[in-house]
């Protein structure tokens, strides 16, 4: 890449080291929150006892006796004879506090509209919400699904429902109507929260269309019974009289006055869908009060948060789970100020993010390695027009930072000393497990470093059995933690296959890792069939099955190959029938791609589709990937002796060749 940084200083240390390190400066390290390195062996002598301190730092109605319930592994109960409400928690107590003045969001619509709401102003948006939704039939154990632009309503939306006990269910806006459908009925929402539309690339993109859409398959029967829709964008929608409300007409009915009732710790407060192995997606089910302890916990300490001089932001669509562990709750239950933007980094232009950052004085960035690649990518003579100077900590997730990257950001947008934490989380384990503490770690490039205080994983081979140092092997979590998934929802035997079957009562990530000599943690990728485009979890079981439903596909075999931007990109290879006459080969692959996008959502549409004659398969049938792999990342295809016909991957790589 052009703008390589050269300027950094690194040293080696003498023994021990496996890359350049950066050490914490004198300043940062003086005024960390975290500075006593014994937090590690304190916590891992007694987690028990390290999380229970942290979950003193919310406000509990009723206080818990216990701690952990392990007792029928692998579903876990943490503080579960306590009760709390999760939404005064990221609230109220925060006004009585007499923080009600302080900024809690600072928004940036992608037309330039701003909008700035406090803790005392949010806090009543909330609670007139619940009122709204309460009037709606909304209650304890209802859940709700949220199919939303970033704006603020859908913070509200969020909060509102957690307010009240029930279940969220947040769809990513750019999901499908298929995909969204699927969601609502395997939650069996009774409603839906959606917007006319949110602006992304300086154009209106429209979701209450879709919704319509996806409340119309099957026949039109679902488990819906009203849509609330917020004005957003003004583009035209149809309404259901019978069905559909305005959210601005509604809310003029209630006012702000809401008592918050505390609820179980073990209390339902989202289902957030994720790709797993198989074609359908997983409900990862998370509760109340475990999980607001490790997302306020590890956004205080990872992130160094001072809530009353910070300005925090994290670059996470509220439809993921890092915007709800770090845009909602994390930085709401510790009372930060944040901005939160809805469009797109390259609108109006490549500028956008550095002009948010100077403008609101942004202190801590959040955001992921595909988003710093583009960035390097379109040249550091843009964040360089702009003063970042306010940046003190910067954060990564959602894949491995390569080092090149991790140096860029430091350089052009941290300035050269801003500490970088690299996260490693998932949506199952609700919050960061991995990562350096900005006051204590010395920085490697391209690892995630130190599990947590109070959390413990480590590399094991297939046997179950520890990996040597240097030896690279499979991540797993050896105790349960606060945040954990507690069930995949309505599949408590999916959620054992899946994550427990493998090691007995240590949860299988299903990522690969190594630590080095350190000790410190490398991941290397997914070691599943589920891909990470652009940060993004995909399946290539579900991109498959939307393939063969096309009409015109007999066959389809999806990987998910190095991509110098996103990480990896979606490849496909599909056999055509031989009967059908609807595509020609030059259609065929605008048409799948299309396809792909409308069944899924465009995050899932293929960077390439080939069509082929064959797929390489062993003699059971067994499609091989690997070699598709192989062929797809223009490397020399590996062993293929177990193929029932070798000559079927010399004519792929042939064909790929050809293409490249
Ligand atoms: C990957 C996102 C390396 C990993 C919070 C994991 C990472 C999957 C990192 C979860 C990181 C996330 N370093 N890999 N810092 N962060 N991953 O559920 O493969 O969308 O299993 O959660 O992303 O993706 P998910």
């Amino acid at each position: 890449m052009s703008d390589q940084t050269g300027s950094i200083e690194s040293h080696h240390l003498p023994k021990g080291a496996t890359a350049e390190t950066y050490a914490p400066s004198p300043e940062f390290r003086e005024q960390a929150n975290v500075t006593d390195p014994s937090v590690y062996w304190k916590a891992a002598q007694d987690p028990e006892g390290y999380w229970a301190e942290q979950a003193q730092n919310l406000q509990w109605t009723k206080p818990f006796s216990e701690v952990l319930d392990w007792t029928n592994p692998p579903f876990a109960k943490w503080f579960q004879d306590g009760e709390l409400n999760v939404a005064s928690n990221c609230l109220d107590r925060h006004v009585a506090a007499g923080n009600g003045d302080r900024v809690a969001l600072h928004f940036e619509g992608e037309p330039g509209d701003t909008r700035t709401l406090t803790y005392a102003e949010l806090t009543h948006e909330v609670k007139r919400a619940a009122n709204m939704l309460t009037s709606l039939g909304v209650a304890e154990g209802d859940r709700v699904a949220i199919y939303m632009p970033m704006i603020p309503e859908t913070v509200i939306a969020m909060l509102a429902v957690a307010r009240l006990g029930a279940a969220h269910s947040v769809v990513f806006g750019g999901f499908s109507a298929e995909s969204l459908r699927a969601r609502i009925d395997d939650a069996e929402a009774r409603l839906v929260i959606t917007a006319d539309g949110g602006w992304r690339k300086g154009r209106v993109s429209a979701l209450k269309p879709t919704v319509d859409d996806a409340l119309a398959l099957n026949g039109g029967g679902s488990t819906v019974s009203r849509v609330l829709v917020v004005e957003r964008a003004g583009n035209d929608v149809a309404f259901d009289e019978d069905r559909d409300l305005w959210w601005h007409r509604e809310i003029t009915a209630f006012d702000g006055e809401h008592e918050a009732q505390g609820f179980p710790a073990e209390n339902p407060l989202f289902i957030l869908y994720t790709s797993g192995t198989t074609g359908k997606p997983k409900g990862i089910l998370h509760t109340s009060g475990g999980y607001l302890t490790q997302v306020s916990t590890t956004h205080r300490d990872v992130f160094d948060l001072k809530p009353d001089t910070d300005v925090y932001w994290c670059t996470a669509d509220i439809g993921w789970i890092t915007g709800h562990s770090y845009v909602v709750y994390g930085p709401l239950a510790n009372g930060a100020t944040q901005v939160i933007y809805e469009g797109t980094p390259e609108t109006p232009d490549w500028g956008r993010w550095w002009s948010i950052i100077q403008k609101y004085g942004v202190t801590i960035f959040y955001t992921a390695p595909t988003a710093i690649r583009a960035c390097m990518k379109v040249g550091r003579q843009v964040p360089e027009q702009y003063d970042l100077s306010s940046i003190r900590v910067l954060g990564s997730v959602g894949e491995p930072i390569n080092p090149e990257a991790w140096r860029w950001y430091r350089e052009v947008i941290g300035a050269g000393t801003a500490p970088i934490v690299d996260t490693w989380w998932q949506t199952e384990t609700g919050a960061i497990m991995i990562s350096p503490l900005p006051g204590l770690t010395p920085l490697k490039p391209g690892s995630a470093q130190v599990p947590q205080p109070g959390i413990s994983v480590t590399v094991v081979g297939e046997d179950g059995a520890p990996v040597e140092n240097g030896q690279g092997g499979l991540l797993v979590v050896q105790r349960p933690w606060p945040s954990m998934v507690r069930t995949i929802w309505g599949d408590d035997q999916r959620f054992i296959d899946t994550y427990w079957a493998k090691f007995g009562d240590r949860y299988f990530a299903g990522d690969g890792a190594r630590l080095d000599e350190d000790g410190d943690v490398w991941l290397l990728g997914r070691v599943d069939d589920v891909m990470n485009v652009s940060g993004h979890r995909l399946s290539t079981a579900e991109i498959e099955s939307a393939l063969v439903e096309h009409h015109a596909v007999a066959e389809s075999a999806v990987v998910g190959a190095d991509d110098e931007t996103t990480g990896q990109a979606v490849v496909a290879f599909v056999i055509l029938k031989s009967q059908q006459s609807i595509l020609s080969l030059d259609d065929a692959e605008p048409e799948l791609k299309k396809h792909v996008a409308a069944q899924i959502g465009a995050i899932a549409r293929p960077r390439q589709i080939f069509i082929v004659s064959e797929l390489p398969k062993t003699r059971s049938g067994k499609i091989m990937r690997r070699l598709l792999k192989d062929a797809a990342e223009g490397r020399e295809v590996g062993d293929t002796t177990t193929l029932a016909d070798t000559s079927v991957m010399q004519t792929i790589s042939d064909r790929v060749r050809s293409e490249r």
